[in-house]
């Protein structure tokens, strides 16, 4: 006979699960033609002298016709001056704009920097010219900087690539000297996404590899952010599936001679991917891989998406020997066969090799005696605050960097 001895429990059952999982007021629409539901959601938000925020280049497509076609032309306002990493000075200009022609809603029609150019517009609107008041700072390990309270118009968004900004209330605008000023406020959170398979039609190779790099990124931070929650975790892993499944499609096996990705193969798989591992960061945020873009980017005069598919292998190699249990759940998430960290980081390397996008920092024309005050930049960001391996010092962030170079 066995010698167990079972103790009858006494009182309510102990849970060790404790958590709060805030959710955005935001309806997503998803589908072939769902471009052509943007005018009607609008309408159905309140807008009716909508602010229309997109790229010069976007501006020239065929779905950007459609979208403006929706809408009343005298009723509209387009705004297409959208540098890289959207410059804190363009969101004023364009929010002066916006407040002359009396604009009461923002539909953002492109990716991450137009998406963080129309929550800075939003926010100029509501609050006035004085925004760097709102910036997030980290401060004894812990982030400080609280949202403004006055009402913001309403954001629509069309993503056109698969950096997921639009769906987070997270965003950053770059000062005059290159540094990105972080915000974070609810309201701006997009209250419709349309996501529209056809938005990636005509996406350089460059552009979805890196914004593919960022989204693969957000799934893995997602999944060892020490933010994390039972909730976030389901999205990453579906997300971080669907990306998968939607990378698969999409660069295998066709890449044409101009390094222009072919039809828009798992476009909708790589779409909801973006959004569900973008909605995961909401509640988990993002760490030491996300830290260290947001500072690099800037300095080296390149997109988010090629630093992001630069640093994410070291920032994975960085943290994932100090939380195995993530390091499963993420390669859990790749699938089978591959399912492993090496896979998705050889995979990851695979495409931004289709794509032409650099691979060491030395690409990028930075000298190696030049990370040590970048790695000091990085130590003071934010979201350092939510890494799962805790970083003592600039010195240790210094050596992945020399990794990377
Ligand atoms: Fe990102």
């Amino acid at each position: 006979m066995l010698g167990l001895t079972f103790h009858a429990r006494r009182g309510p059952p102990m849970s060790s699960m404790s958590f709060v999982h805030a959710f955005p007021r935001q309806r997503l629409v998803l589908g072939a033609g769902a471009i052509d539901r943007t005018a009607g959601e609008a309408a159905a938000e309140g807008i009716r002298r909508p602010f229309i925020v997109c790229s010069a280049r976007g501006r020239r497509s065929a779905l950007f016709a459609r979208l403006a076609g929706g809408f009343d032309p005298r009723a509209v306002t387009v705004w297409d001056d959208v540098p890289l990493h959207a410059p804190l000075s363009t969101a004023l200009r364009a929010a002066a704009l916006a407040t002359r022609d009396g604009c009461d809603g923002i539909v953002a029609f492109g990716g991450g920097s137009v998406s963080d150019l129309a929550k800075g517009v939003a926010l100029a609107l509501a609050e006035g010219g004085d925004i760097e008041r709102f910036a997030l700072r980290r401060e004894d390990g812990r982030i400080v900087g609280q949202p403004g309270t006055a009402p913001k118009v309403p954001l629509l968004a069309i993503p056109t690539t698969l950096s997921g900004a639009e769906v987070t209330p997270g965003f950053s605008l770059t000062r005059e000297d290159m540094y990105k000023v972080l915000f974070r406020d609810p309201q701006l959170a997009a209250r419709v996404l349309v996501l529209d398979p056809a938005a990636l039609d005509d996406i350089p190779a460059p552009v979805l590899a890196g914004s593919l790099a960022n989204a693969l990124a957000h799934g893995c931070e997602a999944l060892y952010s020490t933010a994390r929650t039972p909730v976030s975790d389901l999205f990453a892993r579906e997300g971080l599936a669907r990306l998968m499944a939607g990378a698969d499609a999409r660069f295998h096996p066709r890449l044409d001679a101009a390094g222009t990705a072919g039809a828009a193969d798992g476009a909708d798989d790589l779409l909801l991917g973006s959004y569900l591992v973008a909605a995961a960061i909401i509640n988990a945020r993002t760490a030491l891989h996300h830290a260290t873009c947001h500072k690099l980017a800037p300095v080296l005069g390149a997109s988010h998406g090629e630093v992001n598919a630069l640093v994410l292998p070291h920032a994975l190699a960085f943290n994932l020997p100090a939380c195995p249990a993530a390091a499963a759940d993420i390669a859990g998430a790749i699938g089978a066969p591959d399912a492993s960290v090496e896979a998705l980081v050889e995979r990851l390397d695979r495409y931004r090799r289709q794509a032409g996008l650099r691979r060491s920092l030395r690409e990028f024309g930075i000298a190696r005696s030049a990370l040590a005050e970048v790695a000091q930049r990085i130590h003071a960001e934010p979201g350092l605050a939510f890494n799962p391996r805790p970083i003592e010092s600039a010195e240790q962030i210094e050596a992945m960097l020399q990794q990377a170079w």
